[in-house]
């Protein structure tokens, strides 16, 4: 090996590994943008709400979800129940108080998804309810996820009402509504009009 070539060898080898980093799967920060949200079908279903992991670790945040004595939701992790609410498990240590999750209010319509609202202890949903008030009143072991019997108020969105926003879910290919969910749909429009 020539001098020149040595030298450009390690020049090459020195770039590569101040790049490296950064680009390595768990250290990256993760990038949110409207684009991170889609039709909330193409997510995993667990029970009434749907799951994901931006970092490609679906397999971790199943398991959590899926187990009996609840666990720690992996980081990339993404949770709805509504097409226009989500949570996202950020990096460890991004807010302590949260538990590091980051709430979500989205605008969603066929042209895609706007986040309305983010951030931690102060996001507040449609209904003027502060997300992780509620969120944090789950028993420890559940992670601030609440589904129904975790310890946090009930939500006035019953179970047919979720069902029925998830299958309008304007950025999804349309799917019938049972008529069950068509009433509760026409409920759910009433709580906005009165
Ligand atoms: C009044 C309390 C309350 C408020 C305020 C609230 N939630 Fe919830 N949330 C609940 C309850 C209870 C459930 C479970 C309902 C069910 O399973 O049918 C739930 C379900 C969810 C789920 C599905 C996972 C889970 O925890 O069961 C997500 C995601 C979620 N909420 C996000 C949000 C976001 C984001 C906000 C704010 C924009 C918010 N919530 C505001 C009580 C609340």
């Amino acid at each position: 090996m020539t001098i020149i070539s040595k030298i450009l060898t390690t020049a090459a080898l020195m770039t590569t590994f101040t790049i490296m980093p950064a680009s390595i799967g768990s250290t990256e920060e993760l990038t949110i943008t409207p684009d991170t949200f889609s039709c909330i079908s193409e997510l995993t279903p667990v029970r009434g709400f749907f799951i994901g992991n931006l970092k490609g670790n679906l397999d971790a945040t199943l398991a959590v979800a899926k187990s009996e004595t609840g666990g720690k939701y992996p980081e990339g992790s993404i949770i709805q129940l509504i097409p226009t609410e989500a949570m996202v498990k950020r990096e460890a240590g991004f807010n302590t108080k949260t538990n590091d999750w980051e709430f979500f209010e989205l605008t969603v319509s066929k042209q895609g998804t706007e986040i309305h609202r983010r951030g931690f202890e102060d996001v507040v949903n449609r209904f003027g309810g502060n997300c992780f008030e509620c969120h944090e009143r789950a028993e420890e072991q559940w992670d601030m996820v609440c589904e129904m019997e975790h310890g946090c108020d009930p939500i006035s969105v019953s179970r047919a009402m979720s069902r029925a926003l998830q299958k309008t879910d304007p950025r999804c290919a349309s799917t019938k509504l049972t008529e069950e969910e068509a009433e509760a749909l026409q409920d759910f429009k009433d709580m906005f009009d009165n």
